[in-house]
């Protein structure tokens, strides 16, 4: 039986979707609070996770190890590393990659954490079909499939954020996805990202954020409703 667990960013986003799910039990673990519950009649855990990797894969553990999910998607925001992609557009995974890892000094590509058989983590081929549906859903004609490149940086700075171009030919960035598929792909759960662009990870980026995260939170809880159905349609 499906039973997929959500990762959210925002506070906003878990309590939209938290006024959306039935029959919540609340369980306290290393330092987040994990509700589990049934969203569109499909069982769910919902978690807001914290900043950044370290909190992103505790709980994407604690998810596979304690509740047993058969699914992941992580939802939230990201700054655009492409010009095309502008603020309210949506990105749904291909792959997953660290923009910060460099162990090159020993010969191992960009990005790689040493010891892991892959650089890009792939998200699940039927979950991004389902993420894809659910965001046209919800903002026809504005989401894009592709990498997302993830580290512990608030990417606000030109300079820096051309680098992780380069390095990671990703489509945004944020601080928390690769985390989730990393811990994803070393538990064999199928996962998927989908983010809301909240800026352009540019000197623009601090003041457009604010002003976006609210109606970001909303977008990710409802395009999540949506997969969730999806996923419940198609067990
Ligand atoms: N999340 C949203 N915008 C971001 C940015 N510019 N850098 C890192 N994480 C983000």
């Amino acid at each position: 039986m499906t039973k997929l667990g959500i990762i959210g960013a925002m506070q906003e986003e878990v309590e939209t979707l938290l006024a959306l799910t039935e029959n919540i039990k609340e369980l306290h673990k290393a330092g987040s609070v994990f509700y589990e519950g049934v969203l569109e009649e499909l069982p769910v855990v919902i978690v807001q996770c914290g900043v950044g990797k370290v909190n992103a894969a505790m709980c994407t553990q604690v998810l596979c190890d304690l509740f047993g999910v058969t699914h992941i998607v992580n939802t939230g925001i990201a700054g655009s590393l492409c010009a095309r992609l502008d603020i309210g557009d949506l990105v749904v995974s291909r792959d997953a990659m660290y923009h910060d890892v460099d162990a090159v000094h020993f010969g191992y590509p960009y990005g790689k954490v040493p010891g892991m058989d892959t650089t890009e983590f792939p998200a699940d081929e039927a979950m991004i079909r389902y993420a894809f549906a659910a965001a046209e859903a919800v903002n026809p004609g504005h989401t894009t499939i592709g990498r997302v490149a993830s580290g512990d940086q608030f990417v606000a700075v030109k300079e820096l954020k051309e680098k992780i171009i380069a390095c990671t030919q990703g489509l945004c960035t944020e601080m928390e996805g690769a985390a989730i598929a990393q811990t994803a792909y070393r538990n064999s759960v199928p996962f998927v990202i989908l983010r809301a662009i909240s800026d352009k990870a540019d000197d623009s980026a601090e003041m457009d954020y604010p002003t976006f995260e609210r109606i970001a939170a909303h977008r990710c809880a409802e395009v999540t409703r949506h997969l969730a159905r999806q996923l419940k349609a198609a067990q």
